[in-house]
């Protein structure tokens, strides 16, 4: 068997090469369009796998990013990314040397978190990755979707526009609606490019690309929508399109509002569906008829605390928290410990301590509630943290949660 070498990518046609091969994998053919594109945002040192000599085996990475955390700050994040082996390679531990590997390379850079999205959800836990963050997909016949009768849509005026428009006030309001949202990550110049470019594999169930955007009476732009229409008729010649919504962002609750009436009394749409909204997103609440606005509640996104002390600091408590965690981590073993954690809404600390123990939980699970999206309560019932001194749990589920249900639109 050829010999195989852990490496990084190199330059711009060993990282084409490299990233064809993640698409076969994934049983997609390569669309170099895309490719070229997310070399923009890509660091060639962080994309790595295993190489035979004429061919990549496996691959891994992660984009340097930053994600808004429980009290608004935000924090240097690795967002791993394109993790595939061949089925050549398969279960030979291949995706474990590259998760040491990486792990490793993460914390040397001084990152205090990674996140992923899993293609399963088996795979991470091992890794220390903890599910923290729910996806929603909302879906409904537009028909049903009515709003409340109390529902205030403002005065403003929703217009169709193009990229050029969209690209020119959707960075500031997308920054603004999103300030306060754990789990959304800040998007660079070419994180925009990305999240609205348009090819026929994208069009081909959802229909071309289109925004529109919210102006205020007195002219401010103040909201976006980004959306794929798919024209259909059914075989009785009624109009059947389905409208497939990517996003809707604004600065105040009618902007809001009345972006999504835009949308749901579009002529001809009969069915809307609206992928990787957070669990609570308003539009839940808009509609009149809750049990129309279908919503599929399925694992997003996965938190991987690489440096438990600093992690546990850079975040935000809902309510004053002190707390001596007892932590355990098999595959990042540095994390292994005793720590004091005091917080509140304005501050947190983290140190290491040999006071006694009152919660004993794993990084995993730590990881899982550290977007406040996950409740502490929750898995001390399921048995996977353990509560050693009364009470303890219950009031450190208060500080450990957050008003907003956290989400990560943003695809990687
Ligand atoms: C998922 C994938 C990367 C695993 O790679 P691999 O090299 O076969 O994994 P390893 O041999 O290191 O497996 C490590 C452990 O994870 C388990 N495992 C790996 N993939 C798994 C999966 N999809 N479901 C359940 N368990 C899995 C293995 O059984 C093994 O368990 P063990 O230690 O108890 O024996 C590979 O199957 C793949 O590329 N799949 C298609 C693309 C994909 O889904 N990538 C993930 C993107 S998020």
């Amino acid at each position: 068997m050829t010999e195989l070498t852990l490496r990084a990518t190199t330059d711009d046609d060993d990282f084409r090469e490299f990233m064809s091969a993640s698409y076969g994998v994934f049983l997609q053919d390569p669309r170099m369009d895309e490719i070229d594109l997310i070399r923009k945002f890509t660091d060639l040192d962080r994309m790595f796998g295993f190489h035979d000599g004429k061919r990549w085996a496996s691959t891994a990475g992660a984009f340097a990013r930053e994600v808004i955390l429980p009290g608004g700050l935000t924090a240097p994040v690795a967002a791993v990314t394109v993790v595939t082996v061949s089925p050549s390679h398969r279960r030979r531990g291949l995706l474990t040397a590259m998760m040491r590997h990486q792990l490793d390379d993460i914390r040397s850079r001084g990152e205090a978190l990674a996140i992923l999205f899993a293609s399963e959800a088996l795979i991470y836990g091992r890794f220390g990755y903890g599910m923290a963050c729910s996806s929603a997909t909302l879906k409904g016949q537009v028909r049903e979707l009515a709003f409340r009768p109390d529902v205030d849509l403002g005065d403003g005026l929703v217009t169709a526009v193009d990229a050029e428009t969209l690209l020119s006030c959707a960075p500031a309001i997308y920054d603004q609606a999103t300030a306060q949202k754990p789990g959304q990550m800040a998007r660079t110049g070419p994180w925009w490019e990305s999240w609205i470019h348009d090819n026929e594999e994208r069009q081909k169930d959802s229909g071309k690309i289109r925004f529109a955007v919210h102006h205020d009476a007195d002219g401010t732009v103040s909201g976006f929508a980004i959306y794929r229409p798919k024209s259909h008729w059914a075989d009785t010649g009624q109009p059947a399109a389905e409208l497939h919504v990517q996003e809707v962002r604004a600065t105040h609750s009618r902007a809001y509002a009345r972006l999504w009436r835009y949308l749901l009394d579009m002529d001809l749409v009969r069915s809307v569906t609206c992928y990787g909204a957070a669990v609570d997103e308003p539009l839940r609440y808009l509609v009149a008829d809750q049990r129309a606005l279908q919503c599929d509640v399925s694992d997003g996104v996965y938190v991987r605390l690489v440096d438990v002390a600093r992690a546990l600091t850079l975040r935000r408590y809902a309510a004053p928290i002190d707390v001596v965690l007892e932590v355990s981590d098999e595959f990042c073993p540095w994390n292994s410990g005793r720590y004091r954690l005091r917080g509140g809404p304005d501050h947190a600390d983290c140190e290491n301590t040999t006071e006694p123990p009152d919660i004993a939980i794993t990084a995993r699970d730590l990881g899982a509630i550290y977007l406040g999206g996950v409740s502490l309560q929750s898995l001390t019932a399921a048995g996977l943290a353990v509560e050693l001194t009364a009470g303890s749990v219950q009031r450190s589920a208060v500080g450990f949660g957050w008003p907003t249900a956290p989400s990560v639109p943003d695809d990687f």
